[in-house]
């Protein structure tokens, strides 16, 4: 099987996207090469890590556009020119349109800060999950990484990894350890398994071969 293109779109601070290339050196990353890191933002700092890495970067910056549409036909238009086989959405925080969803329907993956469908959505993202899931008085949180589809948060469940809450938990210590002991770990291994052919999905299920 011939070796995937990977592209990463990102927006922040990029600790996915290291997760992503450390699996990469590691040789985890089994039949998939991460071929460029697309950013929204032109000062996030996962365009310096992948530049640390020799890997290629483009911005698409988000306020270069006036509305969504225009910025999803750039971002597909990216998408096409480097042969993006699998886009990933780690840490990506502009919600594409349609057109995106379904030119990569099934070959666009994200990664998401809690056990969905719970704190998902618009709005939910970044420390906001993290504190809605204390506001609520969840005894789990954890991670979710999925298939995009036109529905923000609402693509078929690829793989799900839950962490106790403290009692003494603040949005950001529950943020760094949802991030370390899943987003870290769920994220690199959802990506090989892609790459290797090992997800199909059946309507809104993913069936995963281990
Ligand atoms: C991560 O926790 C990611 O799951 C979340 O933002 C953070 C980005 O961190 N994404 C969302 O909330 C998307 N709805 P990173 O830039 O260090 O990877």
């Amino acid at each position: 099987m011939r070796e995937l293109n990977i592209v990463v779109l990102v927006s922040g601070g990029g600790t996915n996207l290291q997760a992503l290339i450390d699996a990469q050196k590691r040789a985890e990353i089994k039949n998939g090469k991460i071929t460029c890191v697309i950013s929204s933002n032109p000062d996030a700092y996962a365009l310096v890590r992948a530049r640390d890495n020799n890997i290629k970067t483009r911005v698409l910056n988000r306020k270069d556009y006036i509305d969504i549409a225009g910025y999803s036909q750039a971002m597909l238009a990216a998408l096409q020119e480097e042969k993006a086989d699998l886009a990933v959405y780690a840490g990506f925080m502009t919600i594409l349109d349609e057109s995106v969803c379904k030119a990569y329907e099934n070959r666009m993956l994200n990664v998401h800060p809690s056990l969905l469908p719970s704190f998902g959505g618009k709005g939910f993202y970044g420390l906001r999950v993290h504190q809605a899931a204390l506001e609520r008085g969840v005894k789990l949180s954890g991670a979710t990484v999925h298939f995009v589809n036109e529905i923000c948060d609402g693509g078929a469940i690829i793989a799900q990894k839950a962490i106790p809450v403290e009692d003494n938990d603040t949005p950001e210590s529950l943020q760094k350890r949802v991030m370390e002991q899943c987003e870290w770990e769920l994220l690199p291994k959802a990506v090989s398994l892609f790459c290797e052919g090992k997800i199909s999905v059946r309507g809104n299920k993913c069936v995963v071969e281990f």
